[in-house]
């Protein structure tokens, strides 16, 4: 995934939010040797002084270098960020095959946190280097793939969920974060759920109907956001000559219709979902809807580095729950009845930042197939706009 990244493109941060390519790199191998390898006393840390350079947020671990000034680091230069990753996967693999079964499991759940960590840092890094791209005026493309188009649309329709008390929440014998559990009742009103994601060209009519200059179909905060900085579209959208363009992963793209709407914050999406006389769905109104869908759909690798219109011939239904864009939830990233956050620095992985986020569903195309599930929770702030997130409609049941 790194590889069309050059060493140059990997050391830009061009906003705070954003991570240079090779910080995420370095950082993803940190975890494993913070949490796995420094707890072997036969370890020798290849570069003792990664250990504050590569740590983002964990402060049971010790001193961090700042977020805004990861930027900053044109040493260590990329290969020795590569070169450090080797030699951690290769000391992670000797412990792995030289374990005992009781250290072994000791140290299974943590490898595996790393590997769903890794993934995550694997979809930030596209996220962030979309960014970088559209910074630079030559707007570089990360891949030449074409991009698809569908000749036509799908109808937006409506699927009926009854009222009832639901369980939210990971059950089974997979890998789920602890912000899934604990897994507890919910009562639900009755909702419907739109079949499909809003298109870039039901998103223009909002546009075209003033929906950035009304201020009553907006939050006070996002109100006070769209004024600040002057949000009149989605974040890498532009006016050519009469025509939306857009930055994509495949440089300045048309903008196509029928194509999921992109890169709205949390504020947009619910402006916009309050123009169409609908709301945006709570996180457990989703979870009921995707509970006995498989994961399936446009998801990191399968299909296109874009969220693409709906495939007409798909069978479950609705369609584009999982991949293509994050859908926005009009649920507060909170705990679970009965979540505690668990001792030691692993515990600052989720629960720490259950405050002023909302939560997030789904996947996007740059979510790994096997990273995704119903009760997954992603969360950002709500005036969050460069990551792929998108709208999916709800409305009340009357
Ligand atoms: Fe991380």
């Amino acid at each position: 995934m790194a590889s069309p990244i050059t060493a140059e493109d990997a050391q830009l941060q061009s906003m705070d939010d954003v991570s240079p390519a090779k910080w995420h790199m370095g950082h993803t191998s940190w975890f494993f040797e913070t949490f796995v390898l420094r707890n072997d006393p036969g370890y020798q840390a290849p570069r003792e002084e990664f250990k504050v350079l590569f740590n983002s947020y964990y402060n049971a671990v010790g001193e961090k270098h700042p977020r805004p000034k990861r930027g900053l680091l044109t040493r260590p230069s990329l290969d020795e960020v590569l070169d450090y990753r080797h030699e951690v996967d290769a000391a992670l693999g000797g412990i792995v095959e030289n374990a005992s079964d009781a250290e072994l499991e000791a140290i299974a759940p943590v490898v595996r946190v790393g590997l769903h960590h890794e993934q995550q840092h694997q979809e930030l890094m596209l996220t962030d280097i979309l960014h970088v791209y559209w910074s630079n005026p030559l707007r570089p493309a990360y891949s030449e793939q074409t991009l698809p188009a569908e000749e036509r649309m799908l109808p937006l329709e409506w699927h009926p969920y009854p009222e009832g008390l639901y369980r939210i929440g990971f059950q089974g014998e997979g890998f789920a974060f602890d912000n899934e559990y604990p897994r507890h009742r919910q009562f639900v009103h009755g909702f419907e759920l739109s079949s499909r994601l809003t298109s870039a060209g039901e998103f223009i009519e909002f546009i075209a109907d003033g929906g950035y200059e009304r201020p009553e179909l907006w939050l006070a905060d996002g109100w006070a956001k769209a004024q600040e900085h002057g949000w009149r579209a989605p974040f890498y959208w532009e006016r050519r000559q009469g025509t939306w363009w857009r930055m994509t992963l495949c440089g300045m793209q048309p903008v196509d219709p029928y194509a999921p709407v992109c890169h709205v914050s949390y504020y947009e999406a619910d402006a916009y979902s309050r123009w169409r006389g609908a709301r945006l769905p709570t996180e457990a109104e989703w979870e009921v809807a995707a509970a006995d869908l498989p994961v399936e759909g446009n998801l990191q690798g399968s299909e296109s580095l874009t969220a693409m219109a709906p495939r007409t011939g798909v069978t479950s239904s609705p369609l584009q729950m999982y991949g293509d864009a994050w859908e926005w939830t009009q649920s507060a990233y909170l705990p679970y009845p009965g979540y505690r956050i668990s001792e030691g620095a692993l515990g600052e992985y989720n629960g720490k930042f259950m405050c002023n986020q909302m939560v997030l569903r789904g996947g996007s195309f740059v979510t790994p197939e096997d990273h995704i599930r119903a009760s997954y929770r992603n969360f950002f702030y709500p005036d969050a706009r460069w990551q792929f997130t998108g709208i999916r409609l709800a409305r009340d049941v009357r």
